[in-house]
C-alpha cells in the first residue's frame, strides 16, 4: 500500500514535471524570435537596386538572416532607428504598402519590421518614439520586410532586421539628432 502511494506520487510528480517542462518549452518557442532561415545575396542586375539614401544592396555570396517575427511589443519596445525616404525615387522604390502613396521626407512616418507590422494590422496607426532624450509621434505606412530579400520582389535589398524602425528625415530631425548621425540610433517605441 505504502509503495503504491509512493509510486503514484512519483508518477504524478513526473507528470507535473513534464507538463511544466512542456509549457516552458512552448513558451520559449513562442516568446523568443529566432532567425527563420537565410537568403544568399546575388549581385543585382545593373540598375535593379536603388541606392538612394546610401541604402545597401545585397552583396554577391553574402548570407543574410531572415525573420518572420519580432520580439514582443511592450510600452517600451527597443528598436534600431534607421533612415528611409518614402519619396518617389526613394530607396524603397515603390509606394508605401499601407496606402499605396509616396510620402514627403517632411512627413512624420515610419516603417516597422515584418513581425511588428503584424500582417498590416498596424498600418496607418501611430507610434511614439523615444530616443535622444526626446519623443516624437509618427504614422506607420509600410512594412520593413524581414522575411525575405535579395531578389527581384524585394528590389535586391537585404532583409530588414527584425528590430527595425525606419523613419523619415522629419522624424530624425524632431528627435534632435544631428544630421551627420542619421544612420542608426537605439530607440524605444510604443503604440500611440
Ligand atoms: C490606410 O489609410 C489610407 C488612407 O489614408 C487607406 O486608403 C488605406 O486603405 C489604409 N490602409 C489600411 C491597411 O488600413
Ligand atoms: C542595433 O544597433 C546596435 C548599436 O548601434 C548594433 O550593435 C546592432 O547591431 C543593431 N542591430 C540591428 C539589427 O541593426
Amino acid at each position: 500500500m505504502g509503495t503504491h502511494i509512493a509510486s503514484t506520487i512519483f508518477l504524478l510528480t513526473c507528470f507535473q514535471f513534464l507538463i511544466i517542462t512542456n509549457l516552458f518549452i512552448v513558451k520559449v518557442h513562442t516568446c523568443a524570435c529566432h532567425s527563420g532561415g537565410e537568403v544568399t545575396g546575388h549581385a543585382p542586375p545593373p540598375g535593379a537596386c536603388n541606392t538612394a539614401d546610401s541604402s545597401a544592396c545585397c552583396a554577391d555570396g553574402q548570407v543574410y538572416d531572415i525573420y518572420d517575427c519580432s520580439p514582443p511589443v511592450s510600452h517600451h519596445t527597443k528598436a534600431n532607428l534607421t533612415l528611409q525616404s518614402f519619396n518617389y525615387g526613394g530607396a524603397g522604390g515603390q509606394p508605401a504598402n499601407c496606402d499605396g502613396q509616396y510620402h514627403s521626407d517632411d512627413d512624420l512616418i515610419v516603417t516597422l519590421s515584418t513581425g511588428w507590422c503584424d500582417s498590416g494590422r498596424r498600418c496607418n496607426k501611430s507610434i511614439n518614439i523615444r530616443g535622444n532624450g526626446r519623443r516624437v509621434r509618427a504614422k506607420i505606412v509600410d512594412e520593413c520586410v524581414s522575411s525575405g530579400g535579395c531578389d527581384d520582389a524585394h528590389n535586391y535589398k537585404p532583409p530588414c532586421g527584425n528590430t527595425i524602425v525606419r523613419a523619415t528625415k522629419a522624424v530624425w530631425s524632431k528627435l534632435g539628432v544631428p544630421e551627420t548621425q542619421w544612420n542608426t540610433l537605439v530607440i524605444h517605441w510604443s503604440g500611440a
